[in-house]
Formats: C-alpha cells, structure tokens, sequence
C-alpha cells in the first residue's frame, strides 16, 4: 500500500488543527514514511459550523459511524474527548472494525486503556494517544521506545498547563486564586468549568496513564489521592517563597516493590528542584530509572499546535508499521498492582492557620503536634487582616495518618480557626 486513509472525528480546537497541519505538511509526511497521507472524511456534531477554513464538502460526513465503518479508511483519529458517550463509541467500534486508532482522549484512556488495549491487540490494529499526556512533549514514545531498556522507578511532573499558570501568576501578580482563574478563563487558559483542572483530575488520569507504561502494570484510575489547588492562598506562596521553595501540583508515581505509590497534589519543592522553575502554561516531567538515571523532558504541555504535533507523530507512527504495544508492552504481560496506602507516606508538612484573635491557639496547636508525634522545624507567626493571625510551620518528617490526625482535630475548634491549609514538602532526600 502507498496510501493511507484518514478519518477525523472532532473538529474542535485540536480537530481543526490536525487537518490543517496535515495538509500543510503533507509532502514533508510523503517524504518522512514514504505514504502518501489522505484525508478521506471529516466529521463533527455540526457540520454548518464556521470553522475559519474550507473543507471540501466531499469530505464531510454527517454520521460518524460511516467513518468508523468505511473500508477505505486505515486510521480513525478521535478528537471528541469525554471518558464515554460518543468517543468511546468511536474507539471501541473501529477497533473492532480493525481500524487503528489515534486519540489525544486521556479521560478515555485513563478509564478504558487496559481494555481497549487488549482490543486492540486482539483486532491486530495500534492504539496510540501521545496526545493525552504532556501535549507536544513526546513523552509516551520517549518511555516506550527511547527508555526500553530501563527499569524506571519514578515518574512526576507538572503534568497540567492550566494550574501551573494560575500558581505561576498568583505570585508573579501578588493575586488569589479566584481572581487569577477569572483571568485564566478570559484568556483562554481555563475552561469555564475548571473543575477537571485546578481539582486534579486532570494530572490524575495522565499520571494514571504514565505509571501504567512506565511501571507496566494495570492502569490505577481510582483510590488514590487527588488534591487541586482552590485551597491556596496568596499567604501560602509568599511564605514558602520565604523559605526558598515555590509550590507546584505535581502528579507523582513511584514503584515501590509490589507497590505503586500514585498521587496528585500540591507540592512546597525546592526553589533549585528539577521542575521548580517549570512557569506558566509548561509542563515537564521528570523520568527516573535503571540504568539511565534522571531525565527530564519539558515543553508545551496543551493548545492545539502541540497537541496537533502529538496526534500527527502517531498518525506517521503507524503509516511506518511501527506495531507499537498502547502501553509499551503487551496488554498480557501488564501486571496487577497494590496501591501504597497513602496513610504511611512520610514527609515534611507545610501547615498555616488562619486563626482568631483568642488565647490558646499556639498551645493548642504545639500540644496536638507533640501528641501525635510531629515535632516542627520552622514557625512564623504574622497579623493577618481583622485582627486574625496566620501561623504557618512546617514540620519535621512525620507519617501522613498523624497529620491527618491533627488536622481532624484542629479543624473541629471553629472557635479558633478560621482555616487551615496543610501541602506536603517534597523533599527528595526521602520519598
Ligand atoms: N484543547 C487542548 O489543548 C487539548 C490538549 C490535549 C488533549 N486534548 C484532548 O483532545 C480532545 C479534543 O479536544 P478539543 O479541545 O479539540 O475539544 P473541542 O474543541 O470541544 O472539540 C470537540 C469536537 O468534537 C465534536 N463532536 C462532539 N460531538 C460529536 C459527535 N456526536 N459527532 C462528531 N463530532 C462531535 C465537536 O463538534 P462541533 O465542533 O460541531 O461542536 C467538536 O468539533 C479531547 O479528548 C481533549 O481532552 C485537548
């Protein structure tokens, strides 16, 4: 064969951006695989749509299932997004129609990766979804190809654009959360539900995805910890900024013998750590493992060049008969895995109290620690507006049920809190 056939499905911010970068590069594509690269049929939910571009009309399929079915069609590039619905309809059904399959879907394949990956396998077609994770940083191919001969043990990373830029700009703005997303939003940088975003998920579905290839297990899609970011303030920045750290939302994965220690949260890390200096909409991810040690990998982490970049490399992937395993290796082969019970982490642990204006609170706060053996090394204490004060310290290593514990019974004293706010140091002495 010379040729290969494409169908799009989705023609949204990354949709319309794949069919525009393939038919301008698409001589450069004929001279890099040797095939010629055609777009057969395009679809979207409303074909009348302005999209800025004229598509041929004999391209426009109004019912996507004629994509999904039509012989002619080597490659169904699914660009709809949602973990169900319609994009898993597509996915599954021209896998089984033995179409490859191309997706930047990370909620798809974070929730029905293993499964669509034994599909896959069983039809004889790829699964590829470069897309989902890192946006145009090649970080899945990176794991599966460039690292194979690697044991990895540790993988963690700002893995989403739109809460790093929001942290980046609280600081550099002296602004809080609420009124930098407003911006965020304005400017395109947030959705107007970011919920996916500034709570998590959305670096949760991509470590998910992450830990499964590089650690070769089943994918973890639940059960483990999940925090955002709304419950930083402004306070929180500058003090860690005092102490020479800067706060990020990492999403971690480490190996730990049979175990995975999977995680999404906001990290105090050191102002000269790997990702510390990692601003703005970046991503970077850091790769460790045996016997090539720390790699780090760092660009656009999102936005539709990037993405669209990630999507063709898959497309090309397949046109050169690159039989590549979803997941780096067969679905047969992936083990079952333990979480780690997040309870016996070990870390230091930044804390800040809004507090009243009423006596006890410090003893208060020193006697629960002692109690549950959490000794603190650094303390400050400031006026906060109202007659409030801020107490903020951080802690010496202590195991996360203690803290836990404390803060269970501090935020039950609403006569002396206001609010509490508790981050985990990343210290990477002891992980
Ligand atoms: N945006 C990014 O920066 C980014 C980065 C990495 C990965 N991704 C992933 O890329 C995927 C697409 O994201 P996006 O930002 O391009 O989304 P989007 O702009 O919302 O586009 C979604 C597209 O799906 C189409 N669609 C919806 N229902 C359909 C149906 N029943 N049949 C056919 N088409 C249908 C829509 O059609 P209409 O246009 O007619 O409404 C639209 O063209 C998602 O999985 C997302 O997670 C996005």
């Amino acid at each position: 064969m010379r040729e290969f056939n494409i169908g799009i499905i989705g023609l949204g911010n990354i949709g319309l951006e794949v069919y525009k970068n393939i038919k301008k590069n698409s001589s450069d594509i004929k001279k890099k695989t040797g095939f010629k690269l055609n777009i057969l049929k395009v679809s979207a939910k409303n074909l009348r749509k302005k999209r800025g571009i004229k598509i041929p009309n004999k391209l426009l399929e109004k019912n996507y299932l004629e994509i999904i079915k039509n012989p002619k069609i080597n490659i169904v590039v699914e660009l709809i997004g949602g973990a169900d619905g319609i994009a898993k309809k597509v996915v599954f059904d021209s896998i089984k129609n033995k179409k490859h399959v191309v997706t930047a879907n990370k909620a798809l394949i974070a929730k029905h990766g293993d499964q669509l990956s034994i599909l896959a396998e069983k039809n004889g077609v790829n699964l590829l979804f470069e897309a989902a994770v890192g946006g145009g940083i090649p970080i899945i191919r990176s794991i599966k190809q460039g690292l194979i001969a690697n044991k990895l043990h540790h993988i963690y990373g700002i893995l989403n654009g739109t809460t790093n830029y929001i942290l980046t700009e609280m600081e550099k703005r002296n602004l809080n959360f609420k009124d930098v997303l407003k911006d965020a939003q304005k400017l395109g940088y947030a959705e107007a539900n970011p919920t996916a975003d500034v709570d998590g998920h959305d670096a949760a579905a991509k470590i998910s995805i992450l830990s499964s290839i590089g650690f070769g297990t089943k994918i973890i899609n639940n059960g483990f910890l999940v925090e955002g970011i709304r419950k930083i303030e402004i306070e929180d920045i500058k003090f860690a900024k005092d102490l020479g750290y800067k706060i990020k939302l990492l999403a971690i994965s480490e190996r730990l013998g049979k175990y995975i220690k999977q995680r999404v949260h906001p990290c105090l890390i050191p102002i000269n750590l790997d990702v510390a200096n990692i601003d703005n909409v970046t991503n970077a991810i850091v790769v460790d493992g045996n016997p090539i040690g720390r790699t780090i990998y760092e660009g656009p982490g999102a936005g539709k060049g990037p993405t669209s970049s990630a999507v063709i490399s898959d497309i090309t992937s397949i046109m050169l008969g690159n039989d590549e395993f979803s997941f780096g290796l067969s679905p047969s082969a992936k083990k079952n895995v333990h979480l780690f019970n997040f309870n016996n982490h070990i870390s230091k642990y930044y804390i800040r109290f809004l507090t009243k204006d009423v006596p006890g609170v410090l003893s208060t706060i020193t006697s629960n620690l002692a109690k549950n053996k959490i000794s603190v090394a650094n303390l400050i204490q400031e006026p906060s507006n109202n007659g409030n004060a801020n107490v903020m310290l951080i802690t010496h290593f202590s195991k996360e049920s203690n803290i836990q514990r404390v803060l269970k019974n501090l935020n039950k004293q609403k006569k002396l809190f206001k609010k509490i706010v508790m981050i985990r140091v990343r210290d990477l002495k002891k992980l």
